[in-house]
């Protein structure tokens, strides 16, 4: 399982669907003779997992980022930049004559960041992130919605009213049964899905999102959809619309309290690879879905060149999108890139160049599991500041710590965000890993500090 992950290379034609285990060209390692400067748009955990990445790079000059946070300042130039202003992201690039462009979240890139930097004359950067209707697969969940709908992909039913039809919406919750799954269109980081089994507390939801109290403009439009039953997992696939490989999956957890129970955060934890991810699931999940996902895109004429996330979930013995994402996950990054073995800098550099099919994504069998330490209160309001102890004390665990919401101050690392640090653990298998990261949670600490304590529980009683 573990080597077909990895391993898996095929070129999506548009008269045939075809999936192989082998590379369909011949293994090919080109002479890297050059080297750029990099620029990482970004601050959170996810950056510092691909920042540290990128740094083990042998195409890698200089890694810049920005605007970067308290552990990734020994990895690159940090630079005090707002990724959504994208006329100064572009000077930056000219200034430091920055060969490549890798865009962290999704807010750039749904706002048209690859577009922009394909139309501009002043700059050939390369941008790793889709342009504008690619994004949108993460940017509307309606678009999305339909897109599945579209080329038949499994998803479950919908449907979708705009701010002038409160009343249609109202009437539909009928035609769905509870608990009812409400979803703002537009961005709302990871916190726009309201499940609730109260009719209710459905109305009110849909009074407030599509009046947009609840989200602003990203709730004005409102998808319901069918509730589905059964565990989630995540797939990412680096496409240019034509080949793809496969990042090892993962599986994050999202709510706060163990047990999944309370509000929704950012994530508080990942494992990789998936226990209960079997052959036969990715074989339906690359057939049933991300193939078609990558056809899609080729059919509606929409180019793509970057990460498509698929939060898949497993109904039965069968894959159906809950969302896709136009980005990596956080925080399953921090656990998908520390079992890539390959080049990650050579990996966008082949996506972004028209020669991804010969790239040799090569993953590592071992296990990364991933524990979030989080402020006290978060995702409420929370304090910053706290110093955090014990980061120079780790060096006999096997992993790393991810830095998310840290800054430095003063020769000092103080808390500043809701999830503070990620910590990775490495190890033969999930459970291993597990030991490792909570090894970590035992060094690693500020007051306040929060984490759950049955990151992958659930799964490793099935095993
Ligand atoms: P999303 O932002 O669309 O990923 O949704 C956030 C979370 O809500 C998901 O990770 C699921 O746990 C849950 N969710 C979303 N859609 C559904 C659905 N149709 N059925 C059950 N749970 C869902
Ligand atoms: N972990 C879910 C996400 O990155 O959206």
């Amino acid at each position: 399982m573990e080597r077909l992950e990895g391993a898996i290379i095929s070129q999506v034609t548009a008269d045939k669907q075809e999936v192989s285990n082998e590379c369909l060209h011949p293994r090919f390692k080109p002479l890297i003779l050059f080297a750029m400067n990099v620029l990482l748009l970004g601050s959170g955990g996810r950056e510092h997992a691909i920042a540290w990445k990128l740094s083990q790079s042998s195409m890698l000059r200089k890694l810049h980022i920005a605007p970067g946070n308290g552990g990734m300042e020994s990895l690159g130039e940090t630079a005090d930049l707002d990724p959504m202003d994208f006329a100064a992201v572009e000077r930056y690039v000219r200034r430091h004559e920055i060969g490549l462009l890798v865009v962290g979240a999704e807010a750039p890139l749904v706002a048209g960041i690859a577009d922009y930097f394909e139309a501009s004359t002043k700059t050939n950067v390369m941008v790793v992130g889709p342009k504008k209707e690619g994004a949108m697969l993460e940017g509307s969940k309606e678009f999305a919605k339909a897109f599945m709908q579209r080329h038949n992909i499994p998803t479950a039913r919908y449907a979708s009213f705009d701010h002038t039809q409160l009343d249609e919406a109202i009437a539909a919750l009928d035609e769905f049964q509870p608990p009812y799954v409400l979803k703002a269109d537009g961005l709302a980081a990871g916190k726009g899905v309201i499940i609730t089994s109260s009719k209710e507390e459905a109305v009110k939801t849909l009074e407030e999102m599509l009046s947009g109290k609840a989200f602003s403009d990203a709730g004005r439009k409102v998808v319901i959809e069918e509730f589905l039953e059964g565990k989630e997992l995540s797939m990412f696939a680096v496409t240019d619309g034509s080949s793809y490989h496969l990042l090892p999956s993962a599986k994050d957890y999202k709510r706060i309290g163990e047990g999944d129970t309370g509000p929704n955060t950012g994530g508080m934890g990942a494992i990789s690879p998936v226990p209960f991810l079997s052959e036969e699931f990715q074989q339906k999940a690359l057939n049933q879905v991300i193939i078609p996902t990558i056809k899609g895109l080729g059919k509606d004429g929409i180019p793509y060149k970057g990460v498509i996330f698929f939060g898949l979930i497993k109904v039965g013995s069968d894959p159906y999108v809950i969302e896709y994402n136009c980005r990596l996950g956080d925080p399953e990054t921090e656990v998908v890139l520390p079992r890539l073995k390959s080049d990650l800098l050579h990996l966008f550099e082949s996506l972004c160049s028209g020669l991804l099919s010969e790239y040799d994504l090569v993953t590592d069998e071992r296990a990364a599991t991933t524990v979030i330490l989080a402020s006290e209160g978060y995702p409420g309001s929370y304090e910053k500041g706290h110093a955090i102890k014990g980061l120079d004390d780790v060096a006999d665990i096997d992993g790393m710590v991810f830095h998310a919401g840290t800054k430095s101050s003063r020769r000092k690392i103080i808390t500043n965000g809701g999830r503070v640090v990620a910590l990775t653990g490495r190890g033969n298998d999930v459970e291993e890993a597990l030991k490792n990261s909570y090894k970590l949670a035992e060094k690693v600490t500020f007051e306040g500090a929060y984490h759950r304590a049955d990151i992958g529980a659930d799964v490793l009683d099935l095993a």
